[in-house]
């Protein structure tokens, strides 16, 4: 069956969450890559323990938490920082290949969305920060259900508003574990490994794995 709509991570696929401590790499100092490296960590294993809890709170408290964290477990980080990365996380960057690739499936008039574990609001201040508004016809938060990725509720909240089997949604992340949770519930997982990381999850293998969003609206699925 042919994709008739691609649906995207948000953070770590569309946006750099790299982006909030490269904005204060200076002040940051030395610690400021593991100090990054251990916020996302954090961030992610607190959406996992709490589903399987059976527990919810917002992204937008697990990403400071885990921020508070990662400033104890790095004292050298000036934790003054705080309210400076949390602005910076609101606002990430895009990369820079997300809009183009998003144009370029609206061009061939595919739907597109966003499926995230982030907070509405969260979700809505970086998107509009990118200007990638008028490039997606869904933004789809966790929140409505408050069950985090990657339970298949979630992915089913895509296939619910595209109107369309799971076989037909092509579903763009760069979190392995994300684009697996995607393969799980049926959907055409594409896998962008940026990092070049090794291959995991080989019994829930994607349709595809690309380096960055650049050509993916000429794969063929
Ligand atoms: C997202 O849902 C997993 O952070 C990732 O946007």
């Amino acid at each position: 069956m042919p994709v008739r709509a691609f649906v995207f991570d948000a953070y770590g696929t569309l946006f750099d969450v790299h982006a909030a401590i490269s904005r204060h790499r200076a002040a940051a100092g030395p610690d400021a890559d593991g100090l990054s490296e251990i916020w996302r960590a954090k961030q992610l294993e607190y959406t996992w323990t709490l589903t399987l809890m059976g527990r919810y709170e917002e992204f937008w408290t697990l990403t400071e938490r885990a921020l508070d964290f990662a400033l104890a477990r790095f004292p050298s980080v000036n934790p003054k920082l705080k309210p400076k990365l949390l602005d910076s996380y609101r606002e990430l960057d895009a990369f820079p290949d997300a809009r183009s690739a998003l144009a370029e499936l609206k061009a061939k008039g595919l739907p597109t969305a966003i499926l995230s574990n982030g907070a509405p609001a969260m979700l809505a201040s970086a998107v509009s920060a990118a200007g990638l508004g008028p490039l997606l016809d869904h933004v789809l938060s966790v929140d409505a259900i408050r069950i985090y990725k990657p339970r298949r509720e979630v992915y089913e909240l895509a296939t619910r508003a595209l109107a369309l089997p799971p076989a037909e949604i092509g579903f763009v992340s760069s979190n392995r574990w994300d684009a697996a949770g995607g393969a799980a519930a049926g959907m055409k997982a594409l896998w962008v490994n940026r990092g070049g990381a090794p291959a995991e999850y080989a019994e829930l293998a994607p349709a595809a794995t690309i380096k960055n969003l650049s050509g993916l609206a000429a794969l063929s699925l």
